[in-house]
């Protein structure tokens, strides 16, 4: 009897090892097969010339777009398997244009975890970047400020990252099609991109810290605890955004640039009470900096 319930026990766990196999690796073919047809869609649609870097514009930062020339613009929900954002403030938009002499293409709107997308699902666009050819990927967020010297109004120019979202893009069954396994994650922000945008701020009337971000999973803002324990962990500041993205683009060899639009300050750090309605009104304030901003910065990155 006791042998006949070990075998049953066995089978069972020989089923569940096998199911999940097959899930994930049927995940992984999925996520192909999906990379493939939206790569393939925009291939036809941009006519075969692509820019050599993609800007992903964050909530309430999406007037960029409009400074660009010569624009095609594509809807996103038109591209096979794109994601669509379900957040006021992100418009599901990918715009190739120029600025001056230099070929960019923006999406404007981002889908986030919170919304009840897959990790893999929210990196899909950045994935489908890398297969087109994309070098550069220059990401963009608003954020709390952690760091007490930060104010709304600020700029944060990404150094590096702390992934509190706990999990990863790059779980799942090995796509070697993707990169390295186990990308290395010394350097996920370009150094040379960071030195160039510290001189680019030099003329511009703005202020741009340089920081830690920190990624919580959302939708809820932090408590004052959290925020607390994002300082000790050595975040500057938060967003629920923008590291599974980065995590992604490190895999597959992008060089990324990163800015946080400091929205407001993190929980408890002020007496103010935190809504999404003024963090997209605070980042819309900030939007006429962050044009200047990106402005003299991309003409830099893409002639690398
Ligand atoms: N926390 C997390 N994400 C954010 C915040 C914040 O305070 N502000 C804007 N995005």
């Amino acid at each position: 009897m006791s042998t006949k319930n070990s075998d049953w026990k066995d089978s069972v766990k020989y089923i569940l090892y096998f199911k999940t196999e097959i899930c994930t690796f049927l995940l992984s073919m999925g996520v192909t097969i999906a990379l493939k047809k939206a790569v393939s869609y925009l291939e036809k649609t941009l006519s075969g010339h692509y820019p050599e870097t993609a800007i992903i514009l964050g909530s309430g930062l999406g007037p960029f777009a409009n400074l660009l020339n010569n624009q095609t613009i594509i809807e996103t929900s038109e591209i096979p398997y794109w994601p669509s954002s379900t957040v006021e403030g992100h418009k599901g938009r990918l715009i190739k244009g120029n600025v001056e002499e230099t070929d960019v293409i923006v999406q404007q709107g981002r889908v986030h975890c919170y919304e009840g997308y897959s990790m893999q699902e929210v990196v899909f666009p950045v994935r489908v970047f890398g297969k087109l050819g994309i070098k550069n990927l220059i990401v963009t967020n608003a954020a709390g400020g952690v760091n007490p010297k930060f104010k709304p109004g600020d700029f944060m120019l990404i150094t590096d990252h702390i992934n509190l979202m706990y999990s990863n893009p790059l779980i799942g069954h090995e796509n070697k099609t993707l990169g390295p396994r186990f990308p290395d994650m010394s350097c996920p922000y370009d150094k040379e991109f960071v030195s160039f945008a510290e001189e680019a701020v030099k003329n511009l009337d703005l202020t741009m810290h340089k920081g830690v971000l920190a990624a919580s999973l959302g939708p809820s803002y932090e408590t004052a605890a959290e925020i607390r324990m994002i300082r000790i962990l050595g975040g500057d500041a938060v967003c629920m955004s923008t590291v599974p993205e980065v995590i992604a683009a490190a895999q597959m060899g992008l060089r990324v640039l990163g800015f946080s639009c400091i929205t407001n300050m993190g929980t408890g750090l002020t007496h103010n009470t935190l809504s999404h309605r003024e963090v997209k009104k605070n980042a819309s304030q900030m939007n006429s900096n962050l044009c200047l901003l990106l402005k003299k910065i991309l003409k830099r990155v893409s002639n690398k």
